[in-house]
């Protein structure tokens, strides 16, 4: 008999859906078998007011396909000008889950981002008051920081302070790399959580770069050396509640991946629940698989879990090298190991 393994209908705590056409292309990948995702706000230009969450979140769900149930949980893009009282407002009526800190420069996108994190002093303090969510993304752009080491000198320079000056604050610590942000988030209290990515479970810095340079596999944060990948799978299958899934699936066309100055971004959407599966399948805690995609993430943002359930078949999974969009190739990410479970 073929073998079965049913977990609540998984949410994505991290993901990059673009607009438009991009949109409409991914989106079904995401929506087969996530019922949420939280939605990234670094659109060009980026979604930084209530105004601008609530005309994204209808285009999103106007891209929803017939059929699929799928909440998109909007967020709002933090600059230093971002307005307190509007970020209160846009939460008080349900329209975002969570606010954005990318600190400015560090990845795609990112150039509206904070500088001077005193700046943003009272949009935290009310996010604190009122129970709402900042997603980190934890690299410092100091240019004298070595790429490798700008998670863990975030976390000294910046998440520890705005965490001390504003106790109370939930955290996330999204797409963790290293066993420092591991140890830093087991050591402290559960208003402090951390998303991982399907694909830093998979890769370290060599697939990136040895034999040859593949930018399929260049992301930000960048993977780093084995011993990082092996805490993340650690605290992954571990069922720690402070542990989610957060894909990060992020859409860049070919063209733009194999350029001299290539985008940051694995796609991930179309195999993220088989590679999951096999993850956790090699690491004998396929029991955990449901905390770490479907309860951990709920329970942080103080949500229900799905009532819905999925079921993965160990079966070959069938999933294109690569998707066709009106804006070219999106090739997905290739886990390099033979997978086994399907959707
Ligand atoms: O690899 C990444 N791609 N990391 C990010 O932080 C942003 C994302 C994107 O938007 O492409
Ligand atoms: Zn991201």
């Amino acid at each position: 008999m073929t073998q079965t393994h049913t977990i609540r209908r998984p949410d994505d705590w991290h993901l990059h859906l673009r607009d438009g056409d991009m949109l409409r292309a991914v989106l079904p990948y995401t929506s087969r078998d996530f019922a949420r995702a939280i939605i990234m706000p670094n659109l060009v230009p980026p979604v930084v007011t209530a105004a601008d969450a609530r005309a994204y979140r209808d285009r999103i769900i106007a891209a929803i396909p017939a059929g699929d149930e799928f909440t998109p949980l909007m967020t709002l893009y933090l600059t230093e000008d971002t307005d307190p009282a509007d970020v209160a407002a846009a939460h008080a009526e349900g329209l975002i889950t969570a606010v954005k800190l990318y600190p400015a420069g560090a990845t795609t996108n990112s150039a509206s981002g904070v500088s001077d994190f005193t700046k943003v002093a009272k949009v935290l303090e009310k996010m604190a008051d009122i129970g709402l969510p900042l997603c980190t993304h934890g690299e410092v752009t100091d240019p004298s920081v070595d790429i490798f080491d700008r998670e863990a000198v975030f976390i000294d320079r910046v998440l520890d302070p705005i965490r001390r000056d504003h106790p109370g604050l939930r955290v996330v610590m999204e797409h963790i790399t290293t066993s420092d942000a591991v140890d830093y988030v087991m050591a402290h209290d559960s208003t402090l959580g951390a998303t991982i990515t399907t694909h830093h479970l998979v890769i370290n810095r060599n697939h990136i770069l040895v034999g040859g340079i593949k930018p399929h596999y260049y992301c930000l944060p960048v993977a780093k050396r084995e011993t990082h990948r092996l805490a993340l799978r650690k605290a992954a299958t571990s069922g720690d509640a402070r542990f989610f899934l957060g894909t990060d699936s992020a859409p860049h066309t070919d063209a733009n991946k194999l350029l001299p100055c290539g985008c940051a971004g694995c796609f991930t959407a179309a195999n993220t629940l088989s590679i999951l599966a096999e993850v956790f399948e090699q690491d004998a805690a396929l029991d955990k698989l449901e905390a770490f995609t479907s309860l951990n993430g709920p329970a942080f943002y103080g949500l229900s879990p799905n009532e819905a359930t999925i079921t993965l078949v160990r079966e070959t999974p069938e999933y294109p090298p690569h998707i066709d969009t009106p804006d070219g190739p999106v090739t997905v990410f290739d886990p390099a190991m033979p997978l086994n479970w399907t959707t």
